[in-house]
């Protein structure tokens, strides 16, 4: 059977670890997929060739619409990221009738619903595993394995840098600068890597988990997001004594309302699996009516992991490329015609327990007056604990955890506890059970 001819967008650290894969493996990827894979055509501005393997037969240019073009080329695997030109190669690449593939969850979570549509009208597939978790096929299991469950929730840890600044920064001490330069370094961190600090990337990734788990729409504007920026290392120290971690979280659960979207710091018990996921690991939970729970774990970032997602996509498209296109899976994992328009919540209406960390004047009444108001707010406390002031400060640290309760709920006691004169600061991560 005649190969099957790659053009291949970006050799960067993904673009890269592709050639690479592709080239090692070539003899058994040939096997699976019942004819060779070959990269023909590859567009790139800066490379560094010595650590490419295979690129003697590859035709190399700049110009990244040229190989678009090409009419030997199949499948266009864009590894370029960002928005523009990356949107504009894709769409191209479908009006060319060629199938895509995508490592870029910014472009997926953003302008998916267009670009399915687009490529469902040309009848091409536009894949995008390594879009979420690197390594690991969540994408995948959500649309095959589990095609049989009614998806209840899903929680993961799905940034790699985020996890190795914060395992770092717990484990050895060491500054979050550091970390995130030596993050970049290993090529985990995004091209602004405020996208991985601030939580947008999560957000990315968790929009289109959403999307597959509960069969919406992509819906990235409504995704609740918050970084890792603000956890201080005596939140790490208190949750720890408490029995949690604190893991940067994506959390999305269908309620009776609606479905919960939201990103950012978490207390999770330390005897949780997930919990226990460090440095650039990624893991991802999904709890399904019938399966129960689900964990998946592995590589979350990195040149081979992510190019093993991206390999995999190639294969798939080369297995399926005589097949009808009505019969392909779909790429929101149920069929466009059935996309439900159940709607996101907004924070307000989510509900969840909390970790609450006030800073208060040392003096009799407070503690009472504080749990006063949470009480009025129907909020009930689980755990309360007073630290010791730091020497010779007349502020002390209090510790509280909640039940669940409705964010909206909280945000009002929240702002009447913070109005209190002996009140200094009032700081609050978010705890899920998971269970
Ligand atoms: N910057 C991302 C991360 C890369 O750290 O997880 C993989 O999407």
């Amino acid at each position: 059977m005649e190969p099957v001819k790659v053009g291949l967008l970006g050799l960067g650290t993904v673009g890269g670890g592709t050639m690479n894969v592709l080239h090692r493996n070539a003899a058994e990827i040939s096997r699976r997929a019942g004819r060779d894979i070959v990269v023909s055509h590859a567009a790139a501005r800066e490379f560094d060739p010595k650590d490419i393997d295979g690129l003697d037969k590859v035709s190399i240019t700049n110009d990244a619409f040229e190989v678009v073009r090409h009419p030997e080329v199949d499948v266009v695997v864009e590894l370029i990221g960002g928005y523009s030109p990356a949107k504009e190669l894709v769409l191209e690449a479908i009006a060319q009738g060629k199938h895509v593939v995508t490592a870029n969850k910014a472009l997926i979570a953003l302008h998916g619903n267009e670009i399915f549509s687009a490529a469902q009208a040309k009848g091409v597939t536009v894949a995008f595993e390594a879009a979420v978790a690197g390594g690991i096929p969540i994408i995948k299991a959500l649309r095959e394995g589990l095609a049989a469950n009614h998806i209840e929730w899903i929680a993961g840890i799905i940034n790699g840098t985020g996890n190795f600044i914060l395992t770092e920064m717990r484990d050895k001490g060491r500054n979050f600068a550091d970390v995130l330069k030596e993050a970049q370094e290993l090529g985990y961190a995004e091209a602004d890597p405020t996208f991985d600090v601030e939580g947008i990337d999560a957000a990315h990734k968790l929009t289109i988990l959403a999307s597959l788990a509960f069969g919406i729409p992509l819906q990235f504007d409504k995704c609740y997001t918050e970084g890792i920026g603000k956890i201080e290392a005596q939140d790490v120290e208190y949750a720890e004594e408490l029995g949690y971690r604190i893991k940067h979280l994506g959390v999305t659960r269908r309620t009776d309302t609606g479905v919960e979207l939201r990103v950012h710091p978490t207390l999770i018990p330390e005897r949780r699996l997930i919990a226990n996921v460090d440095g650039v690991m990624n893991a991802v939970l999904v709890k399904g009516d019938a399966v129960g729970s689900t964990l998946y774990y592995g590589a979350g970032a990195g040149s081979l992991p992510t190019a093993s997602a991206v390999a995999a996509d190639i294969i798939d498209i080369a297995r399926a490329l005589t097949v009808d296109p009505d019969s392909r899976v779909p790429h929101l994992a149920f069929q466009p015609d059935e996309l439900s328009d159940f709607p996101v919540l907004d924070m307000d209406q989510i509900e969840t327990a909390y970790y609450l960390r006030l800073t208060v004047e040392d003096k009799p009444g407070v503690l009472a007056k504080v749990t006063g108001i949470l009480g009025e707010s129907g909020i009930s406390i689980e755990a309360v604990k007073q630290k010791e002031p730091p020497s010779g400060e007349p502020e002390v640290p209090l510790v509280l955890l909640t039940h669940r309760v409705l964010e909206g709920d909280m945000n009002r006691a929240l702002a009447a506890i913070a109005a209190m004169d002996a009140v200094r600061s009032v700081s609050r991560i978010r705890v899920e059970y998971l269970d």
